[in-house]
């Protein structure tokens, strides 16, 4: 069965240009629980380490630049099928190929500054919600 999170980061152009804000409540409106979140300025040691899978990648050096040029905000993100349902919501990686109404179309400079980072799979979800949060700082979702 398919997993119920993910990790998103508002990555560093749109928490710059003021849309972090826009984009938190685009992920809202389209069911999105947030469970954690931090603004955090990632080292470059950090940003390789996160982007390890695309280490030796054209765009590898570039990416690890644009990710540790400014605060980003890592999120949380709960709702069923989270990792499907999130990059359907976040669109293609270069925005003049994301569909209308999604967050790359909506909010992306280009290819490398896209807005947003979205997990892939249920075991790097998992993964990558713990390189930014210990379980214990999961906000417990029970009405008290
Ligand atoms: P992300 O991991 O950030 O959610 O993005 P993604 O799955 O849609 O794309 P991926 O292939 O994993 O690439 C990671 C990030 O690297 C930058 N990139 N630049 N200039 C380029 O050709 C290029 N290709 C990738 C983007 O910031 C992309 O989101
Ligand atoms: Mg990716």
């Amino acid at each position: 069965m398919a997993g119920n999170r993910t990790l998103a980061i508002i990555k560093p152009d749109a928490v710059a240009s003021g849309r972090s804000g826009a984009i938190l409540a685009h992920l809202e409106r389209e069911g999105f629980v947030v469970r954690a979140a931090r603004l955090v300025r990632l080292s470059r040691a950090q940003a390789g380490a996160f982007y390890d899978v695309h280490r030796g990648r054209p765009f590898y050096d570039e990416l690890v630049s644009f990710m540790t040029s400014g605060p980003c905000l890592p999120l949380a993100l709960e709702r069923d099928e989270a990792v499907a349902r999130y990059r359907t919501v976040i669109g293609a990686t270069d925005p003049r190929e994301a569909a209308d109404g999604t967050i790359r179309r909506l909010y992306a400079e280009s290819k490398g500054r896209n807005a947003v980072h979205g997990s892939d799979s249920d075991e790097n979800a998992a993964r990558e919600i713990a390189f930014f949060f210990p379980e214990s700082e999961l906000a417990d979702l029970a009405a008290t």
